[in-house]
């Protein structure tokens, strides 16, 4: 198979290509190495997936559509995975305008040019369920009530897919990942500023006074649901991938202290805009129509970080890191 992969070397989009390219796939990836975060984090990914003779890169923005279907042309992918898009509650707050080009534009390029494509996943997300006091999240539970422009982008973007697959019999799955977190994880996130904030002796801001929940889910977990929804074919599907086990901050905070044996300095503060109280996913759905089971515990998931951290994740973290 050949499956375009944007975002590619993006966090989830590096173990998504690395895990197509080992079962045989011929990967094309397309990601423009935005500096949302260190790019170099970016290139240290691609360096490694370009050991691999099936795998190709094109360096370029799937918003723009002429130079999107001078690869569509050129490479004739059957597949797609999208995963290309700005991520970050906090950040879409500030700039809306940025997101919606990354990830509404964006998408409906590619779908324009997918209408021939066997399956197509695009990555959703637990956020959309914003403040939702019915716990845990089910895929069939009202989603109105967004509270960040991410949420909304995400959920414009499923809409989006439902049209282009009633309308063009796109196969499309869209996945709403929970919290993804591994070694190679983004700067901006949780886990990632923490280690290098007890590491440098600088204080943590424990967002939600430390109390905020997250359904933590380790990113090879996350893509064994990808892949297995890639191979599926389902004609349109909105689906939970999580880990049905939410964490207070506060734990995931102690466990990082355990892995560096150091304790850290916390500030307890309120949560920002956009920040929901707790996500939980259902994974029932997962499980029937993907065989979806997650496999790796938060203690083992946050000590690999810390272990690859301190052998080379530390010099991705800059003072830009959000
Ligand atoms: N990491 C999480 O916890 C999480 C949770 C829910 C959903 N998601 C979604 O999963 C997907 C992957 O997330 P991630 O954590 O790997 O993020 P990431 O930022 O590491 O990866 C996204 C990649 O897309 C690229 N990109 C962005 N806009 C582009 C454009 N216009 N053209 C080409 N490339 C572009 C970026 O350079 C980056 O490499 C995103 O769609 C994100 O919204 C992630």
């Amino acid at each position: 198979m050949k499956i375009l992969v944007t975002g590619g070397v993006g966090f989830i989009g590096s173990y998504t290509c690395k895990d197509l390219l080992e079962r045989g796939d011929e990967v094309v990836c397309v990601d423009n190495l935005n500096d949302y975060y260190n790019p170099e984090l970016k290139e240290y990914r691609l360096k490694e997936l370009q050991e691999n003779k099936n795998f190709k890169f094109y360096k370029e923005d799937i918003a723009n559509f002429d130079k999107l279907k001078e690869i569509f042309d050129k490479e004739k992918p059957e597949k797609v995975v999208h995963l290309a898009a700005r991520a970050g509650v906090r950040e879409s707050v500030k700039y809306p305008l940025l997101y919606e080009e990354a990830n509404i534009k964006a998408l409906v390029s590619i779908l324009e040019l997918s209408k021939n494509i066997k399956s197509f996943v695009f990555a959703s997300t637990s956020a959309i369920y914003g403040n939702s006091k019915e716990i845990p999240f089910k895929e069939s539970q009202q989603v109105d009530s967004t509270i960040s422009f991410y949420a909304a982008s995400k959920l414009a973007g499923e809409v989006i897919c439902k049209y282009y697959s009633t309308v063009f019999n796109i196969p499309i799955t869209c996945l709403r990942f929970f919290t993804v977190y591994g070694p190679s994880g983004r700067p901006d996130m949780a886990i990632f500023k923490f280690t290098h904030k007890i590491i440098h002796d600088q204080p943590i801001d424990a967002y939600g006074f430390g109390k905020l929940k997250r359904d933590f889910t380790y990113v090879t977990d996350i893509v064994s649901g990808i892949i297995s929804a890639l191979d599926k074919n389902l004609k349109f599907e909105i689906i939970n991938l999580g880990n049905e086990e939410p964490y207070e901050v506060n734990y995931i905070i102690a466990l990082i202290e355990k892995n560096l044996n150091k304790k850290a300095k916390v500030n307890l503060v309120p949560a920002p805009p956009g920040d929901v109280d707790i996500t939980y996913a259902d994974t029932s759905k997962a499980k029937k129509l993907l065989n979806y089971k997650p496999k790796v515990k938060i203690e083992e998931g946050v000590k690999n970080f810390v272990e690859w951290y301190l052998k080379e994740g530390n010099k991705f973290f800059t003072k830009d890191s959000i």
